[in-house]
């Protein structure tokens, strides 16, 4: 089985979203997601979340293309998740290209162009009726 994983704070879970998590599926057979917990997105991250964690956790485990999700703490953990969970893959979008690279002894790295147009930023921007 070909483990993949991703790492993300997915809130106001939007289609550029699915169109990551459908794709890095398709790059194996299992798909976990490292979501962001509050604390991480507050205190590490700088973001602030409309969806708490557990609510953002609910979604993901709705979507047909992801079969696990645990909780991203820290920046530091990717080694050791890559290990625990035995991933082969690991895919993030291109907004990160080559900040994953040290990775590579680990598993393989793969960065996903974004969809275009489509960001939570965006969407609350517009909400807001900012530009
Ligand atoms: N993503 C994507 N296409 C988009 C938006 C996000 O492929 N249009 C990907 C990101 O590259 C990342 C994952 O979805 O791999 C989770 O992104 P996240 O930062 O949670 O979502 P954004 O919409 O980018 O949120 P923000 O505006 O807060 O940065």
């Amino acid at each position: 089985m070909k483990r993949v994983i991703t790492y993300g704070t997915f809130d106001l879970l939007h289609y550029g979203h699915i169109q990551l998590l459908k794709r890095a599926r398709e790059r194996g057979d299992y798909l976990i997601v490292a979501l962001s917990t509050d604390a991480f997105n507050r205190d590490g991250k700088h973001k602030d979340c409309y969806f708490s964690y557990e609510e953002r956790k609910r979604l993901l485990e709705a979507i047909r293309y992801v079969d696990l999700v645990i909780p991203e703490e820290s920046w530091e953990q990717k080694i050791q998740d890559i290990r625990e969970y035995h991933v082969d893959t690991f895919v993030i979008g291109d907004d990160w290209a080559g900040r994953f690279d040290f990775l590579t002894p680990y598993c393989e790295v793969v960065y996903l162009p974004r969809t275009p147009e489509i960001s939570t930023t965006k969407v609350k921007q517009d909400l807001s009726g900012g530009a």
